[in-house]
């Protein structure tokens, strides 16, 4: 396996089209597309529509992307998380953080796990200035998440990557304010 990063209990590697099925299955909840929208309904719409943005930031970029996330302890595919700049500004200082994860998985920290891990390498390996993401007002459990990986508020505004367009906010964490986090070892 292609491990990019490695927690206690997760590890994360490129998606590849072996994942299709993983991702039919995560993304036809409704309930883990509740707050973004995009759901799909055949395996088709996920290796014709889906993957091919998300294998083009492999072309693109070694260490920014769309990573599959891997529960240690089963194996077992649970989601994914994205670390990428904005598609049209292509700024490798300035990284999107995102998650999407299957709803067995939710409410064991893994969201934060996997984000904790990821801003530590943007900042200490990978030349990242600022991290930012963004949820719908409404997505408690996101915002939470961004929280608790040292990601503040910053503002408001509307999200029109959704259809229909919602009330949305955006939190960030600049390099400056960042502590990394001390080694237990
Ligand atoms: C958002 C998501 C990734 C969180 O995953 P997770 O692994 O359960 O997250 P964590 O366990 O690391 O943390 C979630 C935190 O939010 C809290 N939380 C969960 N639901 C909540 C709610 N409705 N209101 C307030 N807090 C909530 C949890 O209690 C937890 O906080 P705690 O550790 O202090 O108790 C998951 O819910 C998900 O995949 N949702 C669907 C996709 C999505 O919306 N992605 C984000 C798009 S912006």
């Amino acid at each position: 396996m292609n491990i990019y990063l490695e927690t206690g209990r997760l590890l994360l590697r490129r998606l590849t089209l072996d994942d299709a099925d993983h991702i039919l299955d995560l993304d036809s909840d409704p309930e883990v597309v509740r707050f973004t929208g995009g759901g799909v309904t055949s395996r088709e719409e996920v290796t014709e529509s889906l993957f091919p943005p998300v294998f083009a930031w492999y072309e693109k970029y070694d260490s920014f992307g769309y990573w599959a996330a891997i529960e240690k302890s089963s194996n077992r595919f649970i989601g994914w998380f994205h670390f990428r700049p904005d598609q049209q500004a292509a700024d490798i200082e300035d990284i999107e953080l995102g998650y999407r994860l299957r709803q067995d998985a939710w409410g064991n920290g893994y969201a934060t796990e996997g984000s904790r891990a990821l801003v530590e390498k943007g900042f200490g390996e990978l030349g990242v200035k600022r991290v930012y993401a963004h949820a719908l007002i409404e997505n408690f459990a996101s915002i939470h998440v961004m929280e608790k990986s040292g990601l503040r508020y910053v503002k408001h505004f509307t999200e029109t990557r959704i259809d229909p367009p919602g009330e949305a906010v955006q939190y960030a964490l600049e390099i400056r304010d960042y502590v990394p986090p001390v080694d237990a070892g």
